[in-house]
C-alpha cells in the first residue's frame, strides 16, 4: 500500500528515535567512531512520520536529509546523545534506538592536536565506558515503549534475545551485519517475550514501515 493511504496508526503519539553513529573525540582532529550509515533509523523516522507521529530523531553524525516533518536534534558524542534523549523522552510513547553508540569514550580529550615525536612509539588512549542510553530509558519508572536493534556478527539468535532480556526492553530487532552498513536493503528479525520470528528482508524503508505497524500493533494489545 502507499503510505498515504494508510490509517495514521501513530496520530496524537510522539515517537522519539536515535540514528547514526557517535564520535567520540581523542583530540580536534581525531577521534572513536561505529560504523552506522543512519540510513535505517532516519527510514524508521520517516516511517513513523508517515504515521501520523511526531517524530524526534537525535542524530549522530550522518550524511542524510532530515526526512520531511521530522523534528532532528543533531549530537555528536554519546554523551550528548544521553542528554537529548533525556530531554526529550518525557513526550514520548515510544522510543526506537537504531543509532550504533560508541560504547566507550577516551578518559580524556586533549585540548591540541597530539603531535607525532621521533623515537616515540605508539600512544595508549585508556578509554571509559559511555552511558547506554536505551537501558537507561527503559529503567525509567514510567518508561515509553523501548524498541532496540542490535547488528551482531554472529549467533544472531542467540546475542539478540539476551540483549533484549538484558536491556530490559519489549522488543529488540535484529539484523546480521556487517554486510548490512550503508545499503539500502536488510534482513531484520523480532525478539520478544515469546521468541522471535523475521520481520522481512529488502528495502530499508520498507522494513521501517513494517516495523511501525508491528509496534503499532502491540500498543493496541497492551492498551497503550
Ligand atoms: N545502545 C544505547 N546506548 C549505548 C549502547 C547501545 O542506546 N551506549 C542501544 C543501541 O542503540 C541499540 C541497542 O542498545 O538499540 C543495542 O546496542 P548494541 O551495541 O548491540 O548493544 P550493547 O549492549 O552495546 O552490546 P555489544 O556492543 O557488546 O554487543
Ligand atoms: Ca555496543
Amino acid at each position: 500500500i502507499v503510505a498515504a493511504f494508510q490509517p495514521k496508526l501513530f496520530k496524537g503519539r510522539t515517537v522519539l528515535v536515535t540514528a547514526g553513529p557517535t564520535f567520540e573525540a581523542i583530540d580536534p582532529v581525531r577521534g572513536l567512531t561505529n560504523r552506522s550509515s543512519g540510513k535505517m533509523g532516519y527510514a524508521v523516522a520517516r516511517a513513523a512520520r508517515e504515521a501520523g507521529a511526531r517524530v524526534v530523531l537525535v542524530s549522530g553524525p550522518t550524511a542524510l536529509p532530515a526526512p520531511h516533518g521530522v523534528q532532528r536534534v543533531e549530537v555528536s558524542s554519546a554523551q550528548e546523545m544521553f542528554d537529548a534523549v533525556m530531554t526529550q523522552v518525557g513526550a514520548a510513547q515510544v522510543f526506537i534506538a537504531t543509532a550504533a553508540v560508541a560504547d566507550w569514550r577516551p578518559a580524556q580529550v586533549h585540548a591540541q592536536k597530539q603531535k607525532k615525536r621521533e623515537g616515540e612509539g605508539a600512544p595508549t588512549i585508556a578509554l571509559q565506558a559511555n552511558p547506554d542510553i536505551l537501558a537507561a530509558v527503559a529503567a525509567l519508572p514510567q518508561p515509553p515503549f523501548c524498541v532496540g536493534f542490535a547488528a551482531e556478527s554472529e549467533k544472531l539468535a542467540e546475542h539478540a534475545a539476551a540483549k533484549r532480556v538484558r536491556k530490559n526492553v519489549p522488543l529488540l530487532v535484529g539484523n546480521l551485519g556487517p554486510d548490512t552498513f550503508g545499503r539500502d536493503d536488510n534482513r531484520l528479525e523480532l525478539f520478544d517475550a515469546a521468541g522471535h520470528h523475521p520481520l522481512g528482508s529488502g528495502d530499508k524503508l520498507v522494513l521501517a514501515r513494517k516495523l511501525i505497524e508491528e509496534i503499532a500493533a502491540r500498543l493496541e494489545r497492551a492498551g497503550l
